[in-house]
């Protein structure tokens, strides 16, 4: 028998849902300390649902645009987060902010991938700031979602190269590829009960050994 029940984890998206897929996929493995039991999207059109279908998971549309405010909106979200009895939240490609009132509500229990290094390019635009700005690196951050916008405790980065002829769409589906490793590793960690905050730093028990550094460009 296990000895912790799997955490049960809502996904939250907008659009086409690679980084769901990666979940799910990782989900499927019997040691995996979560499953998904729902994905909501606030479009009604997002790919990622048809993956959730795929994979036997519930789904909910909730159509920001039906409700009079982003209060009565997240009401809705809550509520239905709340009926399938949901422990974690993972953001992933979800194109709204989360009110603090909202975040509030569930501390320290919502997840986010941002495609940048972090504290680096918060917002939006992030892959043409990196080249524009010279930087040799960018990469993906999870993170636990705070109040403050790309801001919370970071669990989990991967530093992507960047080339000196990419465009942001390049770069873009060079760091997807990095997201599909990092968000199911940073879930398994929160969901198994890895983690720990300690002075706004999260502390991850079981680490790897230390890379000595990432050097590019290389001679
Ligand atoms: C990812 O780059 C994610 O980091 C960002 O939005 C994109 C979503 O992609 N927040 P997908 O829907 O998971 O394919």
């Amino acid at each position: 028998m296990r000895d912790r029940p799997k955490k049960r984890v809502a996904v939250l998206i907008s659009g086409g849902g690679t980084n769901l897929q990666s979940l799910i996929d990782a989900s499927l493995a019997d040691d995996y300390p979560a499953e998904i039991v729902l994905v909501i999207s606030n479009k009604a059109d997002a790919y990622g649902l048809e993956r959730a279908k795929a994979a036997g998971i519930a789904t909910a549309i909730i159509d920001h645009k039906a409700f009079s405010s982003r209060e009565a909106f997240e009401d809705s979200v809550h509520a239905t987060l709340t009926e399938a009895r949901v422990d974690i939240i993972c953001l992933a490609g979800f194109m709204r902010r989360l009110t603090a009132s909202f975040v509030a509500r569930w501390p320290n229990r919502i997840l986010n991938i941002h495609p940048s290094l972090l504290p680096a390019f918060p917002g939006l635009d992030v892959h043409q700031r990196a080249i524009d700005a010279g930087a040799r690196f960018s990469g993906c951050t999870v993170h636990l979602v705070n109040a403050e916008l790309d801001a919370g405790p970071i669990i989990l980065q991967a530093a992507v190269p960047i080339a000196q002829d990419d465009t942001a769409e390049t770069l873009a589906a060079r760091i997807l590829t990095s997201e599909h490793v990092i968000y199911p590793q940073a879930l398994a960690w929160i969901a198994g009960g890895k983690a720990r905050l300690e002075g706004g730093r999260l502390i991850i028990d079981e680490l790897g050994s230390l890379p000595q550094a990432v050097i590019w460009p290389s001679a």
